[in-house]
């Protein structure tokens, strides 16, 4: 296979190197482009174009292989356990015992937040959407750790890490405990990370709760499915932040806000908003299906289609069996469970989702099992930043430890005016 491409222009030859990924993807290679011809590349949405090289997570869309450190997802089926694979993400390995005793007591000494990052929730209106909120205390927690802006050892990005892992929970569920009006239930040291977070959700100040372990492997299980997906719209946003060398907080802060929008994480709480909608007789299943392919339409099947997974979600997969299993072990059943599995059904059998490679993604299943543990709609994309958040720190991490860093900063090809001049405004029209 040869290293180089030529692209002729006008005559004139240019050598792109070809740049060859471990998994043997291959890229060219346009660094000089510009600087040896005048041209640059447009590709909006960036569906064709490498914005670095990333040792963290490997995906075949085609194959529907997903790997963490080379590690296939499915492995964590049998081990649910989010703290480890936060660490394997960010660290490169699987952490040994002392590294994860050592993690997971971080994680516990650093739940609370500041009695002060309290006052701010009541600023919020009751309504506030959790991402917004969000969003903004994670910002503010930046406040409360200006040491840790500099991130320069490995010591100090493992305890940025732990502050921002281990509170986002609490934020989270604070979130929730305000939108209620419920008191605040603070974290239990006693308890596992996951547990911990539905303790702070769900316990009242004299009834502890206690989670079901199929609930609690469950949770775990859609937290880890969340952890990293490469170079997503959000995870971009983070790096994109954090190129200009913004701390980590402030880049996760970004993150948390690209999260939000429905064509991201913001769908598993659309999906729930329409398997509800057909649940109430609004729509049929195939009345839906049919005005997701009208094209004068602005309906999308919510759930179905992903940028790079164009034959199945391997996420969306381990989910439907999660789903499967929790609800035969909660002895519980969701009309909305099976309306999903009726859409799915039409729609793997369309010509118009075949055609496209539209398969079911992570947030088709991800909003039923919430909702089976109680999670409310509009905190599920919460829970996606929870599961989200140890990516975001392996790739902020993993740019900001590259030599040759440079601030993102894209170019674009101009479409507006020519020289124009200034009216004054007595002779504008
Ligand atoms: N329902 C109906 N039609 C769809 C859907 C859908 N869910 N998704 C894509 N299409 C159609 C498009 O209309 C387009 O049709 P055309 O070629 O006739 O114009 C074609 O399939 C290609 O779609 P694009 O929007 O170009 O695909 P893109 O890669 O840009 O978008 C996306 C991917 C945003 C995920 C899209 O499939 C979508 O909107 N899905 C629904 C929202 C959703 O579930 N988002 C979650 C994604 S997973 C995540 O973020 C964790």
């Amino acid at each position: 296979m040869s290293d180089s491409a030529t692209l002729t222009v006008d005559g004139k030859n240019y050598d792109l190197p070809i740049v060859t990924g471990s998994e043997n993807e291959r890229a060219l290679d346009i660094g000089k482009l510009r600087s040896q011809s005048g041209l640059i590349t447009l590709d909006p949405g960036y569906g064709n174009t490498g914005s670095c090289q990333s040792d963290i997570t490997f995906i075949d869309g085609d194959k529907g292989i997903l790997r963490y450190r080379g590690i296939p997802l499915e492995a964590f089926a049998d081990h649910p356990n989010f703290v480890e694979v936060a660490w394997l993400l960010i660290f490169g390995h699987l952490p040994n015992r002392t590294e994860y005793e050592f993690f997971s007591r971080e994680l516990t000494e650093n739940a609370n937040i500041d009695e002060d990052m309290k006052h701010h929730f009541a600023g919020f209106p009751r309504s506030a959407p959790p991402m917004a909120i969000l969003s903004a205390m994670i910002s503010t927690l930046s406040c409360f750790h200006p040491q840790l802006f500099d991130l320069e050892t490995d010591d100090q990005l493992e305890k940025a890490a732990a502050r921002l892992i281990s509170k986002i929970r609490t934020l989270a569920a604070y979130t929730y405990r305000r939108s209620r009006g419920l008191p605040y239930i603070y974290p239990d040291p006693k308890l596992p990370y996951v547990s911990n977070f539905l303790h702070m959700m769900f316990s009242e100040v004299y009834s502890p709760y206690v989670p079901e372990p199929e609930v609690r492997a469950a949770l775990n299980l859609v937290l880890i499915l969340h952890a990293d997906h490469e170079q997503n719209c959000s995870t971009s946003t983070v790096r994109m932040v954090g190129s200009s060398r913004a701390n980590l907080f402030a880049s996760c802060a970004a993150g948390v806000s690209a999260l939000w929008g429905p064509l991201h994480g913001g769908a598993n709480v659309k999906v729930i908003e329409m398997l509800e909608s057909i649940h109430k007789g609004k729509m049929s299943a195939q009345e839906y299906i049919n005005a997701a392919k009208d094209k004068s339409s602005d309906v999308r099947l919510m759930g179905f289609g992903h940028r790079i997974y164009k034959n199945f979600d391997p996420r969306a997969t381990m989910l439907r069996d999660v789903s499967e299993k929790l609800f035969a072990k909660l002895g519980t059943s969701d009309p909305l469970l099976e309306i999903a599995q009726n859409l799915a059904d039409i729609a793997l059998k369309d010509e118009y989702f075949l055609e496209r490679k539209l398969y079911p993604n992570v947030d088709f299943y991800s909003g039923i099992i919430l909702r089976a543990i109680g999670i409310p709609a509009n905190m599920f994309t919460v829970l996606f930043a929870i599961g989200r958040l140890p990516g975001w720190i392996a790739h902020w991490h993993e740019q900001n430890s590259d030599p040759n860093m440079r601030i993102a900063r894209p170019r674009q090809v101009y479409t507006g005016n020519g020289l124009s001049h200034y009216v004054p405004m007595e002779d504008r029209m």
